[in-house]
């Protein structure tokens, strides 16, 4: 056995269990080390238990941990599943004396809307009556403090316990900083026995003042609950944003947070188990004590194996009760291959553009700095900037102009056609942009965007084809001018000049809007104002139009026509066709009536299919995978639109990892891919980590996106917990997605006959990894973690 432990003193006023640094790995035995460090003198009591640095033999030692449920007793609850329920706002309804009795009664599990308050948004208040026992206290280990669990709250909430706040999540419209949703986050609230709120064993009241900003509305996630917490449950191993470094092509250095909410002193063990699923081995063991004072919070640094099938499971057990908390974690690895510094082109080949409107465009390429662009057959009108490999200018007559473009460093070149074809169709290939929803929400200002379009260019995401750079709700100024036009708002003081800078970076500029009076987040919608925006948004050179329905609903009549929900849709279409320049046109209405059939009809580009996505593997099911009947409608300048990529570090407010597991984010944008879907992230972007950037830059991943015939892929197999999907690329080879739906990794072999191979040989390259595998006639095997892809071109 091999022991790598470092101790060392910091002045850090926190415990740290640091990493000991890669040990030396090879093929036949690997070592996966962790190490303790600590600490400031309070700590020197520290105490290591044991540490294992090497392999485990999974017949002798390993047992799945027992989840935590299984050791621990819960802590008593009393559930809260019910409410008196009123819309509006009034102060008055914090106080327990407040004579509810004519309010309704509605579930707290549900979200308003589904409960007869359809499309409310604003303002609404519950009120939960409890008797509050006295027995709840009897057995707890720390009986100071009541706990109040929510459940999530869509947008805002203020929460009183018998007439006085004792908690609050995001911001009410009239807060400081204006309004902030924060419809994901549970509620978890403390309160301190000792202010003398509760009323033991008798009627109780705790009120909730919600501010829904559109959506569904109010509490929405499990039956909220009140209970005396036990002090172990304070210790969070906090999975939510790990930090992750990759050290040489094996291992990964993974930093998680080991966090005590409660206001009380820890004393437990931290217990690591690391399984390979792909050889059903455990490949490391480890175990250490720690203390952690109250609210203290500490890094835990973990150096792993990186390759697909690794999952760590870290147990937090309180040494006094046995109470024990567990966490898991499927280690992240890189599939993408480092850019060669020799020049290289990527990104689309074909672009389609209005005659005689304005084109900018980056053109897409890697190497080695400093690079030289230049270009044979550059039509009349149009420049190329030959360091920023900027093409502007204006678009020529109406045909095909075929450039040959070339990229050079010092250390050759690269050459490769590129087709404008000018004419009146837009988006040959699926836009692939970022968005502003997903990383600031309505916190969005133009220098947020401007940091963005900087991030583009600096992470390499430009240099794949990456260009689009999409405001989406909240830029919008309350009050229009006096001739009707609408501005941005204090954040965003001079839209033109923020449409002038991305351009000159050969960026899209991206709007957003409602045929609604108001957007889905209350700012001002184009009805009645229409043409006057259409116009607005042409005046100040936006490329990419964002329509999302939101309060047309207002509009409707209770059982819409496919004409009423076509009508504003096809009519802010023509206006947009009207201007002097190319608007790429999103349909954003959830896909009410087949919108798929018709999007293209009234002049969209991309159709929203379903909802909004969150990010999750039940998420991916609803929006990707559920594109499986709709594929036929896809083609050049029409494309299903299953939201955003819910990748990276997102969240407005609190920013927090993706909740997808490593390989679920690779078949989030695999499918993507496949399905020839817009790819619009929405990610803090100038916090890039390097896992995300492998998700991004993947050129062979993106040009299956980026394919001229922009076809979508189709299913040809679904079967026992697999899914094989298809995509016609141009030139007749085939882009083969094979996804793992199961909960376990596992081994599948793919008919060539799935993918038009039957019977001869073919050419398979594993897309991620751009590497060719053997030429082969038979079927191909392949081994795929739990809701992971195997992603291949065959030719
Ligand atoms: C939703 C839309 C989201 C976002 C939001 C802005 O309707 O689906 O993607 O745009 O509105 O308020």
């Amino acid at each position: 056995m091999n022991t790598c432990i470092q101790r060392r003193i910091s002045a850090a006023p926190s415990v740290r269990f640091a990493a000991a640094g890669p040990c030396p790995s090879n093929a036949a035995v690997r070592r996966v080390c962790v190490a303790v460090s600590g600490a400031p003198a309070w700590l020197a009591s520290l105490v290591l238990l044991a540490l294992l640095c090497g392999v485990v033999n999974v017949s002798a030692q390993a047992q799945p941990l027992a989840p935590a449920a299984d050791r621990v007793a819960q802590a008593v609850r009393v559930p809260l599943p019910q409410a008196r329920f009123a819309i509006g706002d009034n102060p008055a309804w914090a106080q327990p004396g407040f004579d509810d009795r004519a309010w309704r009664l509605i579930s707290t599990s549900e979200h308003w809307e589904t409960q007869g308050h359809e499309g409310y948004d604003g303002f609404a208040w519950y009120r939960i009556h409890v008797v509050i026992p006295s027995s709840l206290k009897t057995g707890s280990d720390w009986p100071e403090r009541l706990r109040l669990q929510l459940s999530a709250i869509d947008d805002a909430d203020e929460v009183f316990l018998n007439g006085t706040r004792v908690g609050k999540t995001g911001r009410m419209p009239g807060d400081p900083g204006g309004f902030e949703g924060r419809s994901q986050a549970l509620r978890d609230y403390l309160v301190d026995l000792q202010r003398g709120l509760v009323r033991w064993d008798m009627n109780n009241v705790i009120a909730v003042r919600v501010y829904d900003a559109g959506g569904a509305g109010g509490l929405h996630k499990g039956v909220p609950s009140l209970s005396v917490p036990r002090r172990a449950e304070g210790v969070l191993v906090d999975l939510s944003r790990p930090r992750h470094r990759f050290v040489g092509a094996d291992d990964v250095q993974t930093t998680v947070v080991l966090a005590n909410r409660f206001p009380v002193q820890q004393q437990g063990e931290l217990h690591l188990q690391v399984r390979d699923q792909a050889s059903g081995r455990v490949v490391l063991r480890a175990q250490q004590q720690v203390g952690l004072a109250a609210d203290q919070t500490t890094e835990v640094d973990l150096t792993l194996p990186a390759r697909p099938g690794i999952e760590a499971s870290i147990r937090y057990v309180d040494v006094a009760t046995g109470q024990a908390f567990e966490s898991a974690l499927v280690v992240p690895y890189l599939l993408t291959p480092s850019d060669p510094p020799g020049p290289a082109l990527h990104g689309a080949q074909v672009l389609g553009a209005r005659p005689g409107t304005p084109l900018h465009h980056r053109v897409a390429a890697t190497g080695r700095p400093p690079l030289r662009f230049s270009a044979q057959g550059l039509p009349a009108g149009l420049v190329l900037d030959a360091a920023s490999g900027v093409i502007s200018g204006t678009v020529p007559a109406a045909g095909r102009h075929v450039l040959r473009l070339t990229v050079d460093n010092e250390l050759g070149s690269a050459t490769r056609d590129w087709t404008l074809v000018a004419g009146e169709q837009l988006a040959l290939t699926p836009p692939m942009a970022w968005n502003s929803w997903h990383a600031h929400g309505t916190s969005v200002s133009a220098a947020l965007v401007r940091d963005a379009a900087q991030a583009l260019i600096d992470q390499g995401l430009a240099a794949k084809g990456w260009s689009g750079v999409h405001v989406d709700d909240g830029w919008q100024a309350a009050r229009r001018l006096a001739d009707g036009s609408l501005q941005g708002n204090e954040r965003f003081p001079d839209m033109p000049g923020l449409g002038r800078h991305l351009h000159q970076r050969g960026l899209q500029f991206g709007i957003y809007s409602s045929p609604g009076a108001t957007t889905c987040a209350r700012y001002p919608g184009s009805l009645g104002f229409e043409a006057r925006d259409a116009a607005v948004w042409a005046d100040w050179g936006v490329d990419h139009v964002r329509y999302d329905q939101c309060s047309y609903v207002e509009q409707l009549p209770a059982r819409p026509t496919l004409e009423d929900l076509q009508k504003p849709y096809r009519q802010m279409g023509q206006l947009l066709r009207q201007q002097p320049r190319g608007m790429v046109y999103n349909l954003c209405q959830y896909g009410e009536q087949k919108v798929w059939t018709w999007g293209a009809q009234v002049g969209g580009h991309s159709w929203r299919t379903t909802g909004d996505i969150q990010d999750s593997w039940a998420d991916l099911l609803a929006t990707g995978f559920a594109m499986a009947p709709y594929a036929s409608f896809v083609g050049p300048g029409r494309y299903n639109d299953p939201d955003m990529l819910m990748l990276g570090v997102i969240g407005s407010g609190e920013a927090r990892a993706t909740r997808l597991t490593p390989d679920e984010q690779y078949t989030h944008i695999s499918l993507w891919s496949l399905l020839a879907a817009p790819l619009v992230l929405g990610n803090h972007l100038p916090a890039l980590d390097e896992f995300t950037r492998g998700l991004l830059t993947n050129g062979e991943v993106i040009a299956i996106n980026q394919d001229a015939r922009a076809l979508s892929a189709v299913r040809v197999l679904e079967r026992n917990g697999w899914q094989v999907w298809v995509k016609e690329l141009e030139g007749g080879a085939r882009a083969v997605g094979v996804f793992n739906m199961g909960p376990r990794f596992a081994r599948f072999e793919v008919d060539p006959a799935l993918f038009g191979r039957s019977g001869q040989r073919y050419q398979p390259r594993d897309a991620w990894r751009q590497r060719d595998l053997p030429a082969r006639s038979g079927s191909l095997a392949v081994a795929v973690p739990s809701h992971g892809v195997a992603l291949f071109t065959i030719r």
